[in-house]
């Protein structure tokens, strides 16, 4: 599959693209200063907090899980049988994955945050897998 262009200059704060690269969803999200903020506090709660167990480019082995901290790139995949998570924005978030934004796999109930790492105690066994990407210049990021 070929490589994707991305532009990310028109997504809002809260906002997720999805782009199609290799035949799989990948989603582009701009995370709030607010949900970077929670993101520090969750490694309690998740089942590999720093991605020890799966395979990550190097730039993506920080605490955000990406280059730069406002943008998280992922695949859309849940790591337990494949169904394509919800990406809950708001407060419904609270109730369904017990922090205000994350994600929600509808078919198992696996739950991760916002730099796709799993929470303990669902089926999903890892943290959702960063896609290779590099960015061009401030406002167009290629995926693959
Ligand atoms: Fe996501 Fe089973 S496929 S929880």
């Amino acid at each position: 599959g070929a490589p994707v262009e991305v532009n990310i200059s028109k997504l809002e704060p809260g906002q997720l693209i999805r782009v199609e690269w290799r035949g799989k969803p990948v989603w582009v999200v701009r995370r709030t200063e607010e949900v970077l903020k929670q993101l520090s506090g969750l490694d309690g709660q998740l089942r590999d907090p720093a991605s020890d167990e799966l395979q990550q480019p190097e730039y993506a082995k920080n605490g955000v899980r990406s280059i730069k901290p406002e943008y998280f790139i992922a695949v859309g995949i849940c790591t337990h049988l494949g169904c394509s998570p919800t990406y809950l924005p708001d407060s419904f978030a609270e109730q369904v994955v017990g922090v205000n934004s994350g994600f929600f796999c509808p078919c198992h109930g696996s739950k991760f945050d916002m730099a796709g790492r799993v929470f303990q105690g669902v089926p999903a066994p890892l943290n959702l897998v960063i896609p290779p990407h590099k960015y061009l210049d401030d406002v167009n990021v290629i995926i693959g």
